[in-house]
C-alpha cells in the first residue's frame, strides 16, 4: 500500500504523455515570451494593493512601517531558494503540470496529488483575489469618467454587510437581496474565451499588457522619486522584525507567479534551457521593481496613511498629481488583467496532466482539435473562478492562497534533494547550487511566512488538505493510470 502511494512516474514517462499527439500542444514560446509570461503573473494585486495592508498593519497584524522593503527582499530572497529549485525540476521534467508533474516524478502519486491540490489554491484561489482586486480598481476608473455601477451590482457580501443601507437598496429576489461583484465575474468570463481560442494569441496580448505595466512602475517610480520626504522613513522599523514578517506573509502574494512559468512548458520551444533563465529573470526584474516602488512610496506617504486598497495612486494624489493617478489606476487594470490571464492559463493545464494521470476525470484532458488549447480545463477553471470572485473578500482570499503556495514550494525543494538521491546521474541542464542548503533554506525560509499567516487560514488549509486526500482516496487512487500499469491490486 505504501509503495503504491508514492510510486513515482517515470521523467520519461512524463515526457512521453506529453508527446502523444491528442494531447499534444502548440510549440510556440521563446525565452522573452516565457519571461513575460511570467512578470505577467507576478506584478499584479502584491504590489499594486497589498502594500497598504503591510506598511499600515490590517486585521490585527502588525504594521512594517517603511521597513516594508525589508519584507520585499526577504520574500525575494525566499522565492530565490524555491526559484532555483523549480528551475532545476522544470529542467530535468520539462512537461506541463507544474510542481505536480515534478512532485509525480520525484516524491510519488500521494504527494503530487496533495500539491496538485494545493496548486488549486495557488491559481484558482489567488485569480480570485486578483479579479476582485482589478474590478476595484476598474470601478476606480469608471469613477473617474463620471460613471458609477449600482452598489448591489459591483461589490462583495462582506462589504455589503458593512456598509449600512445596501441590502435595502439592492433588488431583491424571494425576499433575498441581490449583491453581488459584476465586473470581477464578467472578467473572468472574457478572459477564458480568450484563452479557449489559443495560447499564441494570449501570449501576445499578454506581451503588450506587460510592456504597459512596466512602464506604468517605472513611471511611479521615476515621478514619486522628486516627492520622497526623507524623514517618513523615521523610524524606519516601528514594529521590528514581528512588523517586517506580518508584512512579508502578506506581501509574498508579490511573488507568486514565477512558477507559473513551468506550466507552459509543453508550449516553450526549448523548454530545458528556456524554463529557468525565464524564471530567474522574471524574479531578478520584479525584486528590483519592489524595492524601488516601496522606498519611494513609503517615502512619499507617511506609513500610517498607506491602508487603503489603492496606495500607490493615493500617494500620487497626495503629491497633487491627480492625472497620473488616474493613469496609474488604468496601469493597474491592465496589470492585473495580465496577472489573470497567466493564471487562467496556468491551472487548466495543472488540471489536464491530472486528468491524463487518471487522478482526476479522462474528459478533464480533452485538447481542442483545433485552437490545440485544453477547453474543458480551461473553461471549467473560468466557472471556479468567475463565481467565487463575484462574492468573496479579498484579503480572506489572498491569505489563502499563500498559505497552499509556501506548501508546494516546500515541497518542491524537498523534490530536489529526493531527486538528487534517487536519481543522481540524470541529466540536469539547470544545476541548484549548494545542494543540500540551498533546498534546505527554501523549506524554512516558506516555513517561516508560513507561520505568520493567521489562525483562521490555518484552519482553512488543514479542511482543504482533508478534503483534498479524502477525494484522492475516493476517486484518484483508483483510477490513476500508474496504479493501473503496475497492477490493481495495491
Ligand atoms: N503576484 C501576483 C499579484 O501580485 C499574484 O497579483
Amino acid at each position: 500500500m505504501l509503495t503504491a502511494l508514492f510510486r513515482t512516474k517515470g521523467v520519461d514517462a512524463a515526457t512521453a504523455d506529453a508527446e502523444a499527439s491528442e494531447h499534444k500542444l502548440r510549440k510556440s514560446l521563446g525565452v522573452i515570451d516565457l519571461t513575460a509570461l511570467g512578470i505577467g503573473a507576478v506584478i499584479g494585486a502584491g504590489i499594486f494593493s497589498a502594500p497598504g495592508a503591510a506598511a499600515a498593519g490590517a486585521e490585527g497584524r502588525l504594521p512594517a512601517g517603511p521597513a516594508l522593503v525589508i519584507s520585499y527582499i526577504l520574500v525575494a530572497i525566499a522565492c530565490g531558494f524555491a526559484a532555483l529549485c523549480y528551475a532545476e525540476l522544470a529542467s530535468v521534467v520539462p512537461v506541463s503540470g507544474s510542481a505536480y508533474t515534478y512532485a509525480y516524478v520525484t516524491l510519488g502519486e500521494v504527494v503530487a496529488w496533495i500539491i496538485g491540490w494545493d496548486l488549486i489554491l495557488e491559481y484558482a484561489v489567488g485569480n480570485v483575489a486578483v479579479a476582485v482586486s482589478w474590478a476595484d480598481y476598474f470601478k476606480a476608473l469608471l469613477a473617474n469618467v463620471g460613471l458609477h455601477l449600482p452598489p448591489w451590482l459591483s461589490t462583495t457580501l462582506n462589504h455589503a454587510r458593512e456598509t449600512p443601507g445596501l441590502f435595502d437598496a439592492a433588488p431583491h429576489l424571494f425576499g433575498v437581496p441581490i449583491v453581488f461583484n459584476l465586473p470581477a465575474g464578467a472578467i473572468v468570463a472574457l478572459l477564458t474565451v480568450l484563452l479557449v481560442v489559443g495560447v499564441q494569441e494570449s501570449s501576445r496580448v499578454n506581451a503588450v499588457m506587460v510592456a504597459l505595466k512596466l512602464a506604468i512602475v517605472v513611471g511611479f517610480v521615476l515621478v514619486g522619486a522628486f516627492y520622497v520626504k526623507p524623514e517618513h522613513w523615521v523610524p524606519f522599523a516601528p514594529y521590528g522584525a514581528q512588523g517586517i514578517l506580518s508584512g512579508a506573509a502578506i506581501i509574498f502574494f508579490a511573488y507568486i507567479g514565477f512558477d507559473a512559468v513551468s506550466t507552459t512548458a509543453e508550449e516553450a520551444k526549448n523548454p530545458q534551457r528556456d524554463i529557468p533563465r525565464a524564471m530567474i529573470a522574471t524574479l531578478a526584474i520584479c525584486t528590483v521593481l519592489y524595492i524601488a516602488v516601496t522606498l519611494v512610496l513609503t517615502g512619499m506617504v507617511p506609513w500610517q496613511e498607506l491602508g487603503v486598497g489603492d496606495p500607490l495612486a493615493k500617494a500620487l494624489e497626495g503629491a497633487g498629481l491627480q492625472r497620473l493617478a488616474g493613469v496609474l489606476s488604468f496601469g493597474a487594470v491592465i496589470a492585473l488583467t495580465a496577472v489573470l490571464l497567466v493564471f487562467q492559463l496556468g491551472q487548466p493545464r495543472i488540471f489536464m496532466c491530472m486528468a491524463r494521470d487518471g487522478l482526476l476525470p479522462k474528459w478533464a484532458a480533452k485538447v481542442h482539435p483545433r485552437f490545440r488549447t485544453p477547453y474543458v480545463t480551461t473553461i471549467l477553471t473560468g466557472i471556479f473562478v468567475g463565481v467565487p470572485a463575484m462574492f468573496v473578500d479579498i484579503n480572506e482570499a489572498i491569505a489563502f492562497t499563500n498559505i497552499g503556495t509556501l506548501f508546494a514550494f516546500i515541497l518542491v525543494s524537498l523534490g530536489v534533494l529526493v531527486l538528487r538521491r534517487t536519481s543522481p546521474d540524470r541529466t540536469r541542464p539547470f544545476r541548484c547550487p549548494a545542494v543540500p542548503w540551498v533546498p534546505l533554506a527554501a523549506v524554512v525560509c516558506c516555513g517561516i511566512l508560513m507561520v505568520y499567516l493567521p489562525l483562521i487560514t490555518w484552519m482553512r488549509f488543514v479542511v482543504w488538505q482533508v478534503a483534498g486526500v479524502a477525494l484522492y482516496f475516493l476517486y484518484g487512487r483508483r483510477h490513476s493510470r500508474l496504479r493501473q500499469q503496475h497492477g490493481a491490486g495495491l
